[in-house]
């Protein structure tokens, strides 16, 4: 078969990697890809959120058989709708699901509808009235830009100041656009033992019938060691989360995920594809910070290293809703990333730097930012590429992986030293 996956960061490449395995994939394409999708698959220059540039493409290639979208920004569009208008096939939600991301506001009625646990919160789209709930409530208090904004519409306010400063820049000055015309504005979760940071990402497979969740992964967002400076998409992930059990995970599937499955079918938004759950475990028990509408970045380039099944079997079944038939195995062990990212990132960076990789070892570089310019290895974004290494444990996983990270270098590449180290007890 042939395949074509739609995004461009290491997600993307990671999905690549798994899905070149597959005894049954001929020939694969990424739209638009990097410098790192480029090696294993034909990269698409093509804009996946121009719709109509999307269908002209894919009218004249009828050889691509099945249709992957990695990026939330296309699923929340009605990419999948208008690629399933045109017979094709794909793993994503369509539109009507998507929202579950797409907006904020949405997932939390619905959370409050079918009782599933989160932060208690409320929406609102008049700046005067959200003004006084935040009073109200006093800090801290976490405010929520209600649309997509990259990963970073949301601010964890620990004072009052920086929560009306906060609301005017969401709702007054629209630093992020139109996803700030409303807001969530939400109770602030504590974790029960390790506080800041007790997360987990939860990846799960679902067809609308059967939801089966992947191996955990933990994401740290912040920017700087320590989990400290502002949010961004992702510095590094491993897998598995050290707090998950089995006895945590019949717990989080009943009480949350199949609800979830249940609510969308309900609501008549079927989901079907890949839906990630944002969960913190608190003193109140696990409780959803957010759902996701498609594949972690960078938790895709953990988990999906250590899957044994076939992936494209996996997003057939789905397609299919037939998941139920498939055995999903993964291998023991553990998996790290440790991302580079271009100094600055997540505010301003140069772009367009040479990048010069050496020995790497026992590792696989996942490129996210990543372009070949006159030949040349370039950075071509905040996240550059994630070091990825796998480990009987987390510790070998981790030592493995930043032994690597010194032998690629760019002009001011960036990165954190303590992925893999969030939860050491003590
Ligand atoms: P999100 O983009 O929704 O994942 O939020 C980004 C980060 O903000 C999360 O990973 C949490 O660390 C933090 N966060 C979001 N909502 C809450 C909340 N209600 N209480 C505490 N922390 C939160
Ligand atoms: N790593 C968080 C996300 O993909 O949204």
């Amino acid at each position: 078969m042939n395949v074509l996956v739609i995004g461009n960061g290491g997600r993307e490449h990671a999905i690549l990697l798994a899905l070149r395995k597959s005894k049954r994939v001929e020939k694969l394409y990424c739209m638009k890809g990097n410098a790192g999708t480029a090696q294993i698959a034909e990269n698409v220059d093509v804009d996946y959120m121009d719709i109509a540039a999307v269908k002209a493409y894919v009218t004249a290639h009828p050889e691509i058989d099945y249709f992957v979208i990695g990026a939330d920004d296309p699923l929340a569009i009605g990419l999948v709708d208008e690629l399933e208008a045109m017979g094709k096939r794909c793993f994503g939600p369509r539109k009507n699901a998507a929202v579950i991301e797409a907006s904020k506001a949405f997932a939390k009625e619905l959370m409050k509808k079918y009782k599933i646990p989160t932060a208690e919160s409320q929406t609102f789209d008049d700046y005067g009235k959200a003004l006084e709930y935040v009073r109200a409530k006093g800090a801290p208090i976490v405010l929520k830009a209600d649309g997509l904004a990259l990963g970073k519409g949301v601010l964890v306010c620990d004072t009052l100041e920086q929560a009306e400063e906060g609301l005017k820049e969401i709702m007054l000055e629209k630093t992020f656009g139109s996803a700030g015309a409303k807001v969530v504005i939400e109770e602030c979760m504590r974790g029960l033992k390790y506080t800041p940071g007790e997360e987990v990402s939860v990846l799960a497979f679902t067809d609308g019938k059967t939801i089966v969740p992947m191996i955990t992964a933990c994401d740290h967002k912040r920017v700087n060691d320590g989990d400290t400076g502002p949010n961004t998409g992702g510095m590094g992930t491993f897998s598995p989360c050290p707090f998950w059990t089995e006895k945590l995970e019949k717990q989080v599937m009943k009480k949350i995920m199949i609800p979830t499955m249940k609510a969308m079918n309900a609501e008549g938004r079927t989901f079907k594809g890949c839906l990630y759950f944002g969960l913190m475990r608190t003193d109140k028990g696990m409780r959803v910070v957010e759902y996701n509408s498609r594949f972690g970045d960078p938790e895709t380039q953990v988990i999906l290293p250590m899957l044994k099944t076939d992936l494209l079997d996996v997003f057939e079944a789905v397609t299919e809703e037939r998941l139920s038939d498939v055995k999903i195995e993964w291998e023991d062990g553990a998996c790290v990333c440790v991302v580079l990212a271009s100094g600055g990132y997540p505010l301003s960076y140069a772009k367009g730097k040479k990048i010069t990789v050496g020995n790497l070892g026992d590792v696989s570089l996942v490129h996210a930012g990543t372009a070949v310019k006159n030949g040349n290895l370039v950075t071509a974004g905040g996240r550059v590429m994630g070091v990825v290494a796998k480990g009987k444990d987390i510790e070998e996983a981790r030592g493995k992986a930043y032994a690597a990270v010194d032998n690629i270098d760019w002009e001011n590449k960036y990165y954190r030293k303590d992925i893999g180290i969030k939860y050491r007890e003590g």
